[in-house]
């Protein structure tokens, strides 16, 4: 080997996939690949565990991490990272970071928009029309305008700032729980405080959920949070599946108290085939696809990152292990 491709060599930084539920290497081998400088193996694959740097994961196994004692860095594919904060084999010293995709935010608005139109416009109702084959034109005679429909949104990081705007610039009164609360003159209502998801909820006709996943948000769409709701108001769910008790919903939907819900994201998935929700009249189900990030911006975080780490910085994408986001 001549000495310069030994250099080169040298020069790679080592990294691993590390996944229990989809196939990184499918989704995302031919962006982070093409990165120069890095290299990534399947665990199968890799050469020499001690000269792994980084991981790229999604929902890592409970003792993924543990084979390797030299990660510096651990890229999350996606937005949330409750899946790694959790994980026991997680090495204290390794930083983790996270993608901020503007893309992905405009498809998760655009996901949340069409389910705010879709409880508003009550589209159930001209689907069983169609279905039944009748001009029935009684929908519309009880629509509220936007302006009189209070949309609550519930995290407001990158994608639920995006939502919020999005659904404001429809006509929507959006208040938004934010850490800081005011009004910036935008059409959105910030509450701020230690009750605010409580007071947003209580307004909110339609309630959107994008909270990242902590010990403070687990469970916190529950039977006490939809009785504070006004009467048959409607749940968009799009944060994680621990945030909501099931069972609480479930509940609520029968009562009358909640009137509806969109449930991108389940406590068991894929939702097991059993499971209430699938054949709920009042529930829309779909399989935790509200939004994707892209390889491109997975591989442009994961490239500065590794970077950063190199030179000795923080990542600009690193998460607050001790917030969770
Ligand atoms: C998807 O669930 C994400 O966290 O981006």
């Amino acid at each position: 080997m001549s000495k310069l491709a030994v250099k080169a060599e040298a020069d790679v930084i080592e990294g691993v996939y590390l996944c229990s539920a989809l196939d990184l290497p499918d989704l995302f081998g031919a962006a982070v690949e093409a990165a120069p400088g890095l290299k990534l193996y399947r665990p199968e694959d890799v050469p020499d565990p001690s000269r792994i740097r980084f991981a790229l994961v999604w929902r890592p196994a409970p003792d993924a991490f543990e084979a390797y004692p030299n990660i510096a860095l651990v890229q999350v594919i996606a937005a949330g990272v409750d899946g790694v904060l959790r994980n026991p084999s997680l090495p204290e010293r390794a930083v983790v970071t996270r993608v901020h995709d503007d893309e992905q935010a405009a498809i998760m608005a655009g996901f949340a928009a069409w389910h705010v139109v879709w409880h508003h416009r009550r589209m159930g109702n001209y689907l069983a029309a169609q279905e039944a084959g009748t001009w029935d034109r009684t929908t519309i005679k009880t629509l509220r305008p936007p302006s009189q429909v209070t949309v609550g949104v519930l995290g407001y990081g990158l994608m639920g700032q995006a939502i919020a705007t999005t659904v404001a610039s429809m006509g929507f009164a959006v208040h938004a729980a934010t850490r800081t609360g005011g009004d910036s003159g935008d059409g959105i209502t910030r509450v701020a405080g230690p009750d605010a998801v409580q007071q947003v909820a209580a307004r909110s006709d339609i309630l959107i959920n994008v909270l990242p996943l902590t010990d403070a948000t687990r469970d916190i769409l529950n039977a006490d949070l939809f009785a504070r709701m006004p009467e048959g108001a409607v749940l968009i769910q799009l944060g994680r599946g621990q945030h909501l008790v099931e069972d609480d919903l479930l509940a609520a939907l029968d009562s009358g108290r909640i009137g509806g819900a969109s449930l991108d994201v389940f406590h068991t998935e894929p939702l097991p085939g059993d499971h209430p929700f699938w054949t709920h009249p009042k529930v829309i189900v779909t399989p935790h696809e509200a939004s994707v990030t892209s390889p491109k911006a997975v591989s442009d975080t994961l490239v500065r990152s590794v970077q950063e780490i190199e030179r000795g910085q923080r990542p600009t994408a690193a998460v607050d292990k001790t917030t969770g986001y």
